[in-house]
């Protein structure tokens, strides 16, 4: 149903703690157990969500916006646009609707280079970079490969690039890119892009090329081998390409 497709349920999931929260105190509750009752129906709303960041947002919606609209006394009405207007800016439609902002954590990658070695000199991209920490890895574990990434969003862009100093980043779409002249394409976007991200793969990625995903498995694909982080989620590695036909014989 279109009330449940993402971000429109956060949307009502908010306005039902902010109604929640309006009547209380129009009841003659006062502040204090009225901000409950609101936190508690943007709690039990995420519930709704599958995903845990998805959950995240919803509840911390009504919370944060109490404050917020709080914080505009008397100046003006339409000062709490400005965060919002920064919010979209930095983390625009697009990136939301398609992958939420969570970096790699440090040493996810760190047993890359021993399942997928890479010649010198290999491209290697991380397809939505972010702020740079995919990068940073896969700058690590490959030093000697040219690593680039590709971000949607500007501000996370110019981040990347600056914490990134090893990678080229550039800001663009990730579905807009060519990956056949890449070795490696590492991704961490949802679990709803890994059938996309797949069909690109096969169609792009050359022979013997690598496609690394880190939390979400690509379905019905067998991984070449996939490994358990400490906090108990997975990196995938997968290789998608055809396999390179055996030379002639001599
Ligand atoms: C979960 S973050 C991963 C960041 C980074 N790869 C890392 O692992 O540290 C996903 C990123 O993909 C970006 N993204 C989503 N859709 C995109 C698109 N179509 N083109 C480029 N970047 C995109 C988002 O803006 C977000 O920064």
């Amino acid at each position: 149903m279109w009330l449940s497709r993402w971000p429109l349920s956060a949307l009502w999931s908010w306005l039902a703690a902010w109604l929640g929260y309006s009547a209380s105190l129009a009841a003659g509750l006062t502040a204090g157990p009225a901000f409950a009752l609101g936190v508690a129906i943007g709690w039990a709303l995420s519930r709704l969500q599958r995903e845990r960041w998805r959950r995240l947002f919803v509840v911390l919606g009504f919370p944060v916006s109490v404050p917020a609209l709080g914080w505009q006394g008397e100046a003006s009405g339409l000062l709490w646009l400005v965060p919002l207007a920064l919010l979209w800016w930095l983390y625009p439609r697009r990136s939301w609707t398609e992958a939420p902002f969570f970096p790699t954590p440090a040493g996810a990658l760190e047993r890359l280079p021993a399942l997928a070695p890479l010649p010198p000199r290999a491209r290697v991209l991380d397809a939505g970079c972010g702020a740079g920490d995919g990068l940073r890895e896969l700058c690590r574990v490959y030093p000697q490969a040219c690593v680039e990434g590709v971000e949607w969003s500007r501000p996370l862009a110019w981040i990347a690039r600056w914490r990134a100093r090893g990678a080229r980043v550039r800001r663009g779409d990730l579905w807009a890119d060519d990956w056949a002249p890449f070795a490696l394409v590492y991704v961490f976007q949802r679990p709803e892009s890994m059938p996309r991200v797949w069909a690109k793969a096969c169609a792009e990625l050359a022979s013997g090329a690598w496609l690394v995903s880190l939390d979400f498995a690509v379905p019905d694909a067998a991984p070449v081998a996939s490994w358990r982080l400490g906090n108990g989620r997975f990196v995938w590695l997968y290789r998608p390409g055809r396999i390179a036909p055996p030379k002639p014989a001599e």
